[in-house]
């Protein structure tokens, strides 16, 4: 059932029948609609009537849906725009997308996903007309808490969080390690109505391929060797919360399948069922993995890559918005003051330009753990260029490409053996340039050979 509320929507079809029967189905779902045969006329209305959504047909003599959609959104940049793709042409709808159209509909198509689709539509767009006009009213993005930065780039992300929050669409979040992906899907959550609802992580990269169906659907007694009783999958377990699937881009073609068609019709079938149950839960899916490149190499769903990337928050790299790293910095400072006890006062101006112009390939992630790694190492009242490791500085080819900030925590631990080993090798023994190059206390690290009993002259000859 419709709650179009009068929503109006102008549609663009040159083929008479097809126009007149669509309209005829969106006035019935109290929809307030306008039909046009020619795109010029189309265009007009988009000025007259100022529409709420509208749908093209993609394939019409002289423009085409994909032209018509980019003059459309010339003159009205929020109005989202429903392609209606023919079958097979997943080409156009690619393009369609990158137009900037909101979504495609392939024909023929079931009305109940047309409405679907249009209410999904209305909603983010609403939710987006709204937001900006409300930070427009208070001058600001309201912060979103534990997110820090004040770039452009992450204003752009938080108001994307924002404007989606509040919807049920589902969001995927692209961006390198360690950029903050996990930390976005949670504002996601967070930051709209089922805040106080679950939110329940699924790891695609960790769980086997033979499980993870029966993870996300569940599963009956018997279906498989070791499902002992009925269970409840994570969709389920959700209910009307969030569900986020970290890493999509590792799940194996078959599930993909079972995938998108959840994400279409929102319904599922636990493995050994027959019966299809209904979900309400809204799924945000991560990937640090580049997408397009896993469908053209054959290992993604193209559809099911355009149906995730309906709604992209795409997170740039650290080193894109360097603005960022002063405030992370101060941010984190304070944090691991508390933590781990300490009173570092701050950052010397001249260390401050370093970070600033490293180009953190681990992002926030590496910063934060190069923040601890300093104050658990040196302890400085002031962090200074002396306390950075040379790597931060200059970043030598010849040497081992791991890094210090990369072994984090575990530089005690079996890791950091085989780094300084190799470390050692490659400085023939000399503790010193070790030390140098680690960005570590020389007595530090003659403490650490000591413990893991290695005798730096037996690296001398290698
Ligand atoms: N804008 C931010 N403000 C504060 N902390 C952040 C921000 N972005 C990331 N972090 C911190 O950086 C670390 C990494 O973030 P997160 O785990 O969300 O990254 P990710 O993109 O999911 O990484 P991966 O791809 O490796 O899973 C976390 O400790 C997180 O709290
Ligand atoms: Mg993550």
């Amino acid at each position: 059932m419709s709650i179009a509320n009068g929503a109006r929507i102008l549609v663009v079809d040159d083929e008479g029948p097809l126009l007149t029967a669509l309209v005829t189905a969106l006035e019935s779902m109290d929809y307030e609609v306008i039909g046009e045969l020619k795109q010029s006329d189309g265009l007009a209305r988009i000025l007259s009537w100022d529409p709420d959504a509208a749908i093209f047909d993609l394939n019409m003599p002289g423009m085409n849906g994909v032209e018509l959609a980019e003059k459309a959104l010339e003159i009205m940049p929020d109005l989202p725009v429903v392609l209606l793709t023919g079958f097979g042409t997943i080409d156009s709808a690619v393009q369609a997308m990158r137009a900037g159209a909101y979504d495609y509909l392939t024909k023929p198509f079931d009305l109940n996903i047309v409405d679907l689709t249009l209410q999904k539509a209305l909603d983010y767009h609403q939710q987006k007309r709204r937001f900006r006009l409300l930070s427009e009213a208070m001058g600001r993005v309201r912060e979103l808490e534990g997110i820090v930065g004040k770039s452009p780039a992450i204003k752009k992300v938080l108001d994307s969080v924002q404007a989606v929050a509040n919807t049920d669409s589902t969001v995927l979040i692209t961006g390198e390690s360690g950029t903050g992906k996990e930390v976005i899907a949670n504002a996601v959550h967070t930051a709209g109505a089922r805040r106080e609802k679950p939110f329940i992580t699924v790891d695609c990269a960790t769980i086997p391929d033979t499980l993870i169906e029966s993870e996300l659907f569940g599963h009956a007694k018997g279906s498989f060797t070791g499902a002992h009783k009925d269970r409840a999958g994570h969709i389920e377990a959700a209910a009307d919360g969030t569900v986020f699937l970290d890493e999509i881009g590792e799940i194996p073609l078959g599930m993909q399948k079972k995938l998108l068609r959840f994400l279409e019709e929102k319904t599922f079938v636990r493995v050994g069922e027959t019966r299809r149950r209904v979900s309400q839960v809204r799924i945000v899916a991560a990937t640090n993995r580049n997408l397009a490149e896993e469908v053209q190499a054959g290992r993604f769903r193209e559809d099911l890559y355009y149906r995730l990337k309906v709604i992209e928050i795409c997170i740039p790299p650290l080193r894109e918005r360097a603005e960022d790293v002063p405030l992370l910095v101060e941010w984190y400072l304070a944090r691991l003051n508390r933590k781990l006890n300490r009173k570092i006062s701050g950052v010397s101006p001249s260390a401050m330009k370093l970070l600033c112009n490293y180009q953190w390939p681990g992002n926030v992630r590496e910063l934060v753990n190069f923040l601890e790694q300093v104050m658990t190492f040196h302890n400085p009242e002031v962090l200074d260029v002396k306390h950075l490791p040379n790597s931060l500085q200059t970043l030598s080819g010849a040497l081992p490409t791991q890094t210090f900030f990369e072994l984090k925590e575990q530089v005690l631990g079996e890791v950091g053996r085989s780094y300084f080993q190799a470390l050692l090798n490659h400085f023939q023994g000399n503790v010193t340039k070790v030390a140098d190059y680690a960005g570590i206390n020389r007595r530090h690290i003659h403490r650490l050979l000591h413990t893991w009993d290695i005798d730096p002259s037996s690296f001398r000859n290698n």
